[in-house]
């Protein structure tokens, strides 16, 4: 063009034409970048700016590991005033009366939310979820005593299948759109003109497209042919599947309870043990990997950043020890106990074999949760990993065979037992599977000292159970029948030993 204009001689005028359009071109393309500029600035500022959490949360590793951000805020968080206001508005939709509490979540006193939940502003104060929402319990030694808490302890309250329906539902709901929300928000805060303006238009709708979009991937959780998981149980390796390597839904389910992540450094790689519940994963730090990416629900936006925190994780809850037991112990019945179990437990529970998978046929319990999960998933989940650039030993890429032997460091707080909580308490564990409960309420936090356990029958357990059915799909108390058949006397002691542990 400016060629053109110079060898013209015609085009004097077109050239003095052009010069000035050029300038208010110029003009206009200044004034656009610079509104541009302001404009990406304001919508940086107000979707994506990322402000520190308070000090009482980052400078007590307890608080930072129950309410800590682990980065889930970004792209998987609700925004702060859409979480506040859904209970009240659907609470149609809640298991039971008392807002989120009905969940089960872990709560202490006086604290905004619930344990395991991280709040953070990016760009606007949104709510997210860390490891402490299944990795945190709570207990009560007397039905008027307040309530223990002991993060990294397995939460045997939460009733996870419920929470994850309830955010769905409430998204499908005629009701869930900007003018009702925007309402029930107002009556609780007062948000600027332009925050209004942005939750109204951007931040609700976009909210709602996104809960939608988990509808498809939670297809299981709404099968007429299983039962809920119940509360303290979590289908850990079909949420992998379809959320991580996006698996088509198969007809496997296998929930299991929360595991306890105290002392984690006592499983050592090196020698040969395994992690989960059917030894799916190579080490600590791979299953860390693997459960921080799965609350991001994407890749970390800042790698390195995203593997600090991942230490910090692993540092705290390998220092953690478990809480001792809270009621009196029959110290000569443990000392006999312990004869007790080196002769019948010992052979996997403190030995070589603790910590590494144990065969299904040798142990006997339900075959569903190793059904959830297989070798081409685990290369695909790895290989979703590996293109993120991060490097780990991943999980286990060969067909699973049956479950580990754990360590039983602070057993008498990992109620109910086996895998899959069908075992209301230890004292059941040793009877015969056959004499073992069939039903029982699971989810009421007292402790009873007398059957080591909590508290599973009655109409307080009924009120905040949910009811555990060992004919249920995925519920069956079938197998580990080691200490069945001792004397009684033997039992006892065995019993008394435990809660040393
Ligand atoms: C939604 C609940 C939930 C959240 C959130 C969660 N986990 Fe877990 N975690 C589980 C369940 C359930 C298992 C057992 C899965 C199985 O084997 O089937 C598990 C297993 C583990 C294990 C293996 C324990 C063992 O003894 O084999 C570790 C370690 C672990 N989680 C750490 C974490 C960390 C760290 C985070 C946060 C980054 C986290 N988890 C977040 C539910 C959760
Ligand atoms: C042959 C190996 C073996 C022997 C012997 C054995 N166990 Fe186990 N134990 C296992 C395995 C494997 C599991 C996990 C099974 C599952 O969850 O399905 C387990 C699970 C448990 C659990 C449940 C852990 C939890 O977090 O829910 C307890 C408690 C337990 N064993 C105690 C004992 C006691 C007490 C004895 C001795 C009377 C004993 N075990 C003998 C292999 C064994």
């Amino acid at each position: 063009m400016k060629s053109a204009a110079v060898t013209n001689p015609r085009s004097r005028c077109a050239r003095a034409g052009f010069r000035s359009r050029g300038r208010n071109l110029l003009v206009a393309l200044l004034v656009l970048l610079a509104l541009g500029a302001a404009g990406g600035a304001f919508a940086w500022y107000k979707f994506f700016r990322e402000e520190a959490q308070p000090e009482w949360i980052t400078s007590d590793p307890d608080m930072r590991f129950k309410y800590g951000s682990i980065g889930a805020e970004r792209d998987a968080g609700i925004p702060y005033w859409i979480f506040y206001v859904l209970p009240r508005m659907f609470p149609d939709k809640l298991p039971g009366p008392g807002g989120y509490a009905a969940f089960g979540v872990v709560w202490e006193e006086g604290l905004e939310l619930p344990v395991g939940f991280s709040k953070k502003v990016v760009g606007f104060p949104r709510v997210a979820n860390n490891c402490a929402s299944c990795h945190t319990t709570s207990y009560r030694t007397q039905a008027d005593a307040a309530p223990t808490f002991v993060p990294t302890g397995p939460n045997h309250t939460l009733n996870l299948w419920a929470f994850f329906r309830f955010l769905v539902d409430c998204a499908k709901d005629p009701r869930f759109n900007a003018d009702n929300l925007m309402a029930e928000i107002n009556l609780v805060t007062d948000l600027s003109f332009i925050d209004r303006l942005l939750y109204r238009f951007v931040i609700i709708p976009i909210t709602r497209k996104r809960l939608l979009e988990r509808e498809q991937q939670f297809a299981w959780l709404y099968r007429e042919d299983f039962p809920p998981w119940g509360r303290g149980r979590d289908d850990a390796m079909n949420l992998t599947k379809y959320f991580m390597i996006r698996w088509p839904m198969d007809d496997s389910f296998g929930p299991t309870d929360m595991p306890s992540l105290w002392n984690l450094g006592k499983y050592r790689a090196d020698q040969g043990m395994r992690m989960n519940f059917g030894g799916d994963s190579h080490d600590a730090y791979s299953v860390v990997i693997d459960s921080a990416l799965g609350l991001l629900g994407a890749p970390p936006k800042d790698r390195d950043e995203f593997l600090g925190e991942v230490r910090w994780l692993i540092d705290y809850v390998s220092a953690k020890r478990a809480p001792s037991y809270p009621f009196a112990i029959d110290t000569a019945g443990a000392e006999r106990g312990k004869r007790v179990f080196a002769v019948t437990c010992a052979g996997c529970h403190a030995s070589a074999r603790t910590g590494t998978v144990i065969p299904l046929a040798e142990i006997g319990t339900s075959a569903e949760r190793i059904g959830t999960w297989n070798e081409r998933a685990a290369r695909e989940a790895n290989a979703v990993v590996e293109d993120m650039g991060i490097e780990r030993a991943g999980l286990v890429e060969e067909p699973l065979r049956g479950y580990v032997a754990a360590f039983l460091d602070g057993i008498w707080l990992r109620a109910p037992y086996l895998h899959n909580g069908s075992v209301p308490s230890l004292r059941d564990l040793l009877e015969p599977p056959t004499q073992r409960p069939t039903t029982f309420w699971r989810g009421y936090d007292l402790y009873d000292p007398d059957r080591v356990g909590f508290v599973t029958t009655g109409p307080e357990a009924a009120r905040s159970g949910t009811l555990h059915n060992v004919a249920a799909k995925g519920g069956s108390n079938s197998g580990h029948a080691f200490g069945t058949t001792l004397p009684a006397a033997d039992k006892a002691d065995l019993l008394e030993y435990l809660k040393t542990l």
